[in-house]
């Protein structure tokens, strides 16, 4: 898979007028977009629509946690507007994803489509190991039940998790390479790095194993959204070969 296959964008502004600024100032540089609750909650599904539309790709990120029915029914949903991905967190249990996942493989054949790729969110990111054992109350390390999860994830049939780049290897581990592992928390060394606190640079995320990489703010924030977005494609190439 090439580097402009891997490469998400995440449109993370409020309106649609802003997201279009974007999409058009990236023209064909940028195959992938991710539309998370920022503007899916301010303008629908149309920006999705529009992006299907004009013949890109995208990444629902709404994390369904709901049980069984209700999270299956939302990825119906979504496999009938013909998105690529979806996601759904792996706390909702082993049955909400088998469903979510079965829901969707028999809209997809029924409408005569491909069935999106369903991902799991396991333990979020921005959790600290206290905040894990003693707010949410799981024992053990963070990195264990990511582990856990993702195998737990990929039973009930989901493709893949979103993750960390340092929880990759782990990962990678135990679901072998066709897994995917979808890594947020990148910046170019040119970037700023905000709130993001443990970043990798798109070429070690390449090279430790990411399937793709979402990236926003190093994007979208820059004065030439199109240039950097070619830096970040020409580093991801780099880690590739
Ligand atoms: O602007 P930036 O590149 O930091 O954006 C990263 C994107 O990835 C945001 O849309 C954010 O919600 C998402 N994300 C993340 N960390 C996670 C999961 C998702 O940064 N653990």
């Amino acid at each position: 898979m090439k580097a402009i296959d891997r490469l998400i964008v995440a449109l993370d502004v409020s309106t649609a007028s802003e997201a279009i600024k974007i999409i058009d100032a990236l023209e064909d540089t940028v195959k992938y977009y991710k539309v998370g609750m920022q503007l899916y909650n301010s303008v629908g599904p149309k920006m999705a629509e529009e992006l299907l539309t004009r013949g890109k790709k995208v990444f629902i990120d709404l994390k369904f946690h709901d049980i069984p029915n209700t999270a299956s029914q939302a990825g119906a949903v979504f496999t009938r507007m013909g998105v690529t991905m979806f996601n759904v967190h792996v706390a909702g249990g082993y049955k909400m994803m088998k469903a979510t996942v079965d829901t969707a493989a028999e809209v997809a054949i029924s409408s005569g489509i491909e069935r999106p790729k369903i991902i799991g969110v396991t333990v979020l990111t921005s959790l600290s190991q206290e905040e894990f054992n003693n707010e949410i109350g799981f024992n053990g390390k963070i990195i264990e039940k990511v582990r856990a999860w993702s195998s737990q994830a990929q039973e009930a049939g989901l493709d893949g998790v979103v993750a960390s780049a340092q929880e990759l290897p782990i990962i990678r581990q135990a679901c072998g390479p066709d897994f995917i592992v979808v890594t947020p928390g990148i910046r170019p060394a040119w970037a700023a790095s905000n709130d993001q606190q443990r970043i990798v640079t798109p070429k070690e995320a390449m090279q430790l194993g990411a399937s793709q990489i979402v990236v926003g703010r190093p994007i979208y924030g820059s004065s030439d959204p199109k240039e950097a977005a070619r830096k970040i494609l020409a580093e991801m190439e780099e880690g590739l070969c």
